[in-house]
């Protein structure tokens, strides 16, 4: 069994995905229709009419200015997701209600609360865990989204042990030095934070990075973690020559930073979008890396689809009660898996990995 962890914003598209079209889009088992209304704002509601459930965003349903038409008998709903209109009789049922979404435009991102019923809870805005860099003057952004046949625990264990670089993406982002140093793994249990070091001193610079900055030669190269449960991952990368490190005081100009975001959204207890976003502080204006680091990260993101999807197919059908072997470089992984078990509310995920 897995579970999803609820009373929680996920990331549901990227702002750019969602205009004056009907989008659809499944968040944590629940089917969900959003557009744009004719001034701007983004809308969230359930994506079947409350008639005979049909999609809404299933065509000859349609947008009519700020309401949406049920194409199959017309009931038509507000951008509150209040039924505003029934064929055949003036009087609109006073249930006639799609459930609706909190919904935050931040950071190039749509998130999305996603309530438990059981045990709703207040949303707060202000809880949305930062990434500025993907709409901040001073960054390049690359991104995309990779739909994952796997569930999302899985995705949250690869991305915190980048040891993992070295052996499936050799030639892209791994090289030995990756998995040869060791982390330093910190949980701030208040903020519910997991940060994962490895700075590694002197490295084999990989063609992701030595395409983009331009380096030659042996690098320094720093990934610092940071991990907001459940749903955003931020990788702090800081490459520069060997021995150059950041200044005492002032700007770290002499390095290369890139900021690597991965949104995790359940889609379904067992399939995840897999959001990924590349920012970078240098050649800003140069379309030739922005275009090479897209390119080259989605294949990454796609090396790590293929195994993971066939990971869940393992777990799927392997017998209960199975036991992991775990060593130093889980360490982030396992804090993970124990603050995203606390949300699930004595759920499974540590017991089911
Ligand atoms: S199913 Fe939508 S109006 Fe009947
Ligand atoms: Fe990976």
């Amino acid at each position: 069994m897995t579970k999803i962890a609820r009373n929680q914003w996920y990331v549901a598209a990227y702002g750019r995905e969602i205009d004056r079209e009907l989008f659809a889009r499944t968040i944590c088992d629940e089917p969900i229709l959003f557009w744009r209304t004719e001034s701007g704002e983004v809308t969230a509601m359930s994506d079947r009419c409350v008639h005979r459930r049909f999609p809404l965003s299933q065509a000859p349903s349609r947008l009519a200015g700020d309401t949406v038409v049920c194409g199959y008998h017309g009931f038509t709903y507000g951008s509150d997701g209040g039924c505003v209109a029934v064929p055949g009789q003036k009087r609109v049922p006073r249930t006639a209600r799609l459930k609706s979404y909190p919904v935050v435009e931040q950071d190039s991102f749509v998130w999305i609360w996603i309530a438990d019923p059981d045990r709703p809870a207040e949303p707060d805005p202000t809880r949305i865990p930062r990434a500025p860099w993907l709409d901040a003057p001073g960054y390049a952004v690359a991104s995309g989204m990779e739909p994952l046949r796997a569930r999302y625990s899985l995705l949250v264990d690869n991305l915190m042990d980048l040891s993992h670089e070295t052996y499936l993406h050799g030639g892209y982002i791994g090289t030995p030095e990756v998995a040869e140093t060791p982390i330093t793994t910190e949980v701030d249990d208040e903020a519910g934070i997991v940060y994962v070091s490895r700075h590694i001193a002197d490295a084999e610079c990989p063609p992701f990075y030595a395409e983009s900055t331009g380096l030659e030669g042996r690098i320094t190269r720093w990934q610092d973690i940071e991990y907001h449960p459940p749903c955003l991952y931020l990788l702090h990368s800081r490459i520069a020559p060997v021995g150059v490190l950041p200044p005492e005081t002032g700007p770290d100009s002499d390095a290369f930073h890139v900021e690597v975001v991965y949104a995790i959204t359940p889609e379904t207890e067992h399939s995840t979008h897999d959001f990924w976003s590349v920012a970078r502080d240098f050649a800003l204006e140069d379309e030739k890396v922005t275009e090479f680091l897209r390119e080259n990260n989605r294949t990454v993101v796609l090396q790590d689809v293929v195994a993971l999807d066939r990971l869940e197919q393992v777990l799927a059908t392997e017998p209960e009660g199975y036991q992991e072997l775990s060593i130093n470089i889980d360490a982030g992984a396992l804090a993970a898996r124990r603050i995203l078990q606390a949300m699930t509310a004595g759920g499974t995920l540590a017991e089911t990995r």
